[in-house]
């Protein structure tokens, strides 16, 4: 599909970008391109989005703005859009491939941070950290009691992981190998022997992995095959003592399942770090006390944030100027450029 440029020949490409970042991104991309930022954060609407983004070839989003059929419709000149995220489930990945438009995400920078934060998460959960410490900043701490806080165990149990890319890897790489953990996992498809090995993960069904875990991790992907992976009847199969950490995306798990079956202790505990519809959280979870809850920040370490911005505008740059993006995710694009 051919451009509009929508500018003069010779003038530089406009990019937009559409939340607040760091200010020496906003410094790199201003030595190449007519940048538009929104360095005040403001929220805007879908509508402002779409009005901001014509006349730009390239946006840099951070995995909130949908881009889809409606947004390349109305921006024929856009021809880039780089997100500040491993996850791209805001792309229509087909729209944008119909349009001609490219796709970047940013893997690997966060890999291990992020698998750092899922066990944090899981040992948060495990242990009842965060529940422990509510009560005792809330001066409820009289005397000490043999079951006070009394968790599950982490070390030597059995370690579940639902999605074995490369951040569940790092997480299996984490349990197997720091915690003596027994992995396995379930995944579209089977590592090869060899990764296998190195993770000391195997490979079961999705039944076993659940019927099996100690602590289950969910690092899948989300799209409308994995949207409720983890509802009501999944969550059913599980051990009365188990953990759910879920660092993937919200929707994975049906979250009002999840806190009628937290409520009902059906499971030990949960650990969330996404949300169905976040940044609203259900209502649900918010009162229980054996769940642990973040916001959304598994890849959230200042050197790793930086990282993810520098990729991100490092493909703007490399695709825009040099035609030769860094991690495209839909390169049928460059092909028929
Ligand atoms: C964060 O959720 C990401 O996808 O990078």
């Amino acid at each position: 599909m051919t451009h509009d440029t929508d500018s003069p020949p010779g003038a530089r490409p406009r990019v937009l970008v559409a939340r607040a970042i760091f200010p020496e991104i906003i410094e790199t991309l201003r030595k190449h391109f007519e940048v538009e930022d929104n360095q005040a954060d403001e929220a805007w609407s879908r509508e402002e989005l779409l009005a901001r983004l014509k006349g730009k070839q390239g946006a840099f989003t951070t995995g909130g703005e949908r881009i889809d059929a409606e947004v390349l419709a109305a921006c024929p000149q856009l021809r880039i859009c780089a997100n500040m995220a491993v996850g791209y489930n805001n792309f229509d990945i087909q729209a944008m491939t119909a349009a001609g438009v490219l796709a970047t995400n940013t893997p690997d920078v966060l890999t291990e941070t992020t698998a750092d934060f899922g066990f944090a998460l899981l040992m948060a959960t495990a242990r009842r950290l965060t529940e422990s410490e509510h009560f005792l900043r809330a001066g409820r701490w009289g005397k000490w009691s043999y079951d006070m806080f009394a968790g599950q165990d982490v070390h030597g149990s059995t370690l579940g992981i639902l999605g074995m890319g490369r951040i569940g890897q790092g997480i299996a790489r984490r349990g197997a190998h720091g915690f003596g953990m027994k992995v396995i996992y379930h995944n579209r498809s089977r590592l090869s022997p060899e990764l296998e090995a190195e993770c000391k993960a195997s490979y079961v069904s999705k039944d076993e992995l659940l019927r099996r875990a100690d602590h289950l991790v969910l690092v899948l992907p989300y799209s409308p095959q994995s949207h409720h992976a983890i509802g009501a009847a999944e969550i059913a199969l599980m051990k009365p003592t188990a953990t759910l950490v879920n660092i993937a995306r919200g929707g994975i798990v049906d979250d009002a399942a999840l806190a009628q079956a937290l409520r009902e202790k059906r499971i030990f505990a949960a650990g969330l770090d996404v949300f169905e519809g976040e940044p609203r959280v259900h209502p649900g979870l918010l009162d229980l006390p054996n769940v642990v809850l973040s916001p959304h920040i598994a890849s959230a370490t200042v050197p790793t944030r930086l990282a993810m911005a520098r990729l991100a505008a490092d493909n703007l740059v490399a695709f825009l100027v040099r035609g030769e993006p860094l991690t495209p995710i839909n390169p049928q694009v460059l092909a028929r450029a």
